[in-house]
């Protein structure tokens, strides 16, 4: 029997006052009216803390688009659960959040596009810099802690240092830089957001030389910029094994990436439980264990390390999802990814960033 998940990703809504063209969500977004009702929340979450969950991070899209979500705080707290809100921080006045405060948002994760307000603003396509700076003030005066997430590419990689001094400066307790990964919207932009060997040869010195002066106070987590490694990203560290997430319109899915391997049938919990789905269901037993995997992983030592990567992104690149991730090194399509790196970042083919909309 599979251990008990940390944590429930509630993807409350997908829609969002942000365009982010780095966006993760499926190209196909789930309308207004597809979405969870507040009593489906409400089990959703009183399931997941039946199943062992201790963590509900309420996210989107912008979970403050959802009129709800003071109820789903309350619930999710009285359940005993750590209530994390992930938000663009547009829309979080000082008395929201002293009112979501007080029903039981524990901590508050604030995403960040740039650390300038013009490549803030250009990369959201929506004038939000100055919302994300009294959102973070808003956090820290209410005593919450505070995750400052900036999603890293081609576009905002060289103000590296600048963004780790604005999330000083907006006093948050953790920092996390993550270079872009290539699902759902992304994809498209990846020509884009591909960051070059020289930006990724300035930055990671920075990152580094910041995570060690900073050690402490605030925390930095780097997620590496795969396509550039030789070794594949832990994703999700397993399949199955720590979080499940809930999309919008119910879908149970192993990863928040999952709906792009077509192959997989998804449940959801308007049919089935999350026990039943956590622990029984063909799409989160798929790729858990190691029992599924073909060589060169199955044979290989750092199988227990990155569990042979990433399966949406070995579907995405092979069209097999039980495929060695092709970023590592020994995978036979490894040849892909530096065909992609070659072609996409000549400067020539750079196209222009299409924004995420919700038509
Ligand atoms: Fe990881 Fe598989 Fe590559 Fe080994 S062969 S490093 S397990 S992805
Ligand atoms: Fe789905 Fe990596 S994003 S397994």
């Amino acid at each position: 029997m599979a251990e008990a998940p940390f944590g429930l990703l509630a993807e409350l809504t997908h829609r969002c006052p942000l365009q982010c063209g780095y966006c993760s969500n499926p190209v196909e977004l789930v309308r207004r009216n597809a979405e969870l009702s507040t009593d489906d929340w409400l089990r959703v979450f009183d399931q997941a803390r039946a199943l062992g969950a201790l963590q509900i991070h309420l996210s989107g899209g912008e979970p403050l688009l959802r009129p709800d979500l003071p109820e789903l705080v309350v619930h999710a707290n009285s359940l005993g659960c750590y209530v994390n809100l992930v938000t663009s921080g547009v829309g979080l006045s000082r008395d929201r959040l002293r009112d979501l405060a007080s029903r039981g948002v524990d901590h508050v994760q604030l995403s960040l596009q740039d650390a300038t307000r013009e490549g803030n603003d250009r990369i959201a396509g929506i004038k939000a810099f100055d919302r994300k700076v009294e959102a973070a003030a808003f956090v820290r005066d209410e005593g919450l802690p505070l995750t400052v997430n900036t999603v890293l590419h081609r576009q905002n990689l060289d103000n590296i240092a600048g963004i780790i001094a604005m999330a000083e400066e907006m006093g948050a307790e953790r920092l996390e830089l993550a270079n872009t990964q290539y699902y759902g919207w992304a994809l498209r932009n990846r020509a884009v957001l591909l960051p070059t060997r020289e930006q990724l040869a300035v930055a990671d010195p920075i990152v580094s030389a910041a995570q060690a002066r900073l050690r402490g106070r605030m925390e930095i987590v780097y997620v590496i910029a795969d396509y550039h490694e030789a070794h594949p990203k832990p994703c999700m560290y397993g399949w199955g094994a720590r979080q499940l997430t809930v999309a919008p319109n119910g879908d149970v899915l192993p990863c928040p990436a999952a709906t792009v391997i077509s192959s997989l049938k998804i449940e959801n919990v308007r049919d089935s439980s999350l026990h039943e789905i956590w622990h029984n269901s063909p799409s989160f037993n798929a790729f858990r264990g190691f029992d599924w995997m073909q060589d060169p992983c199955r044979s290989c030592p750092r199988k227990e390390i990155d569990f042979g990567g990433c399966r949406c992104q070995a579907f995405q690149l092979t069209g097999d999802a039980a495929a060695t991730d092709p970023v590592c090194s020994l995978s036979p399509a490894r040849s892909t990814v530096d065909l992609i790196l070659e072609t996409e970042m000549a400067p020539s083919e750079v196209p222009a960033m299409a924004m995420r909309k919700m038509s």
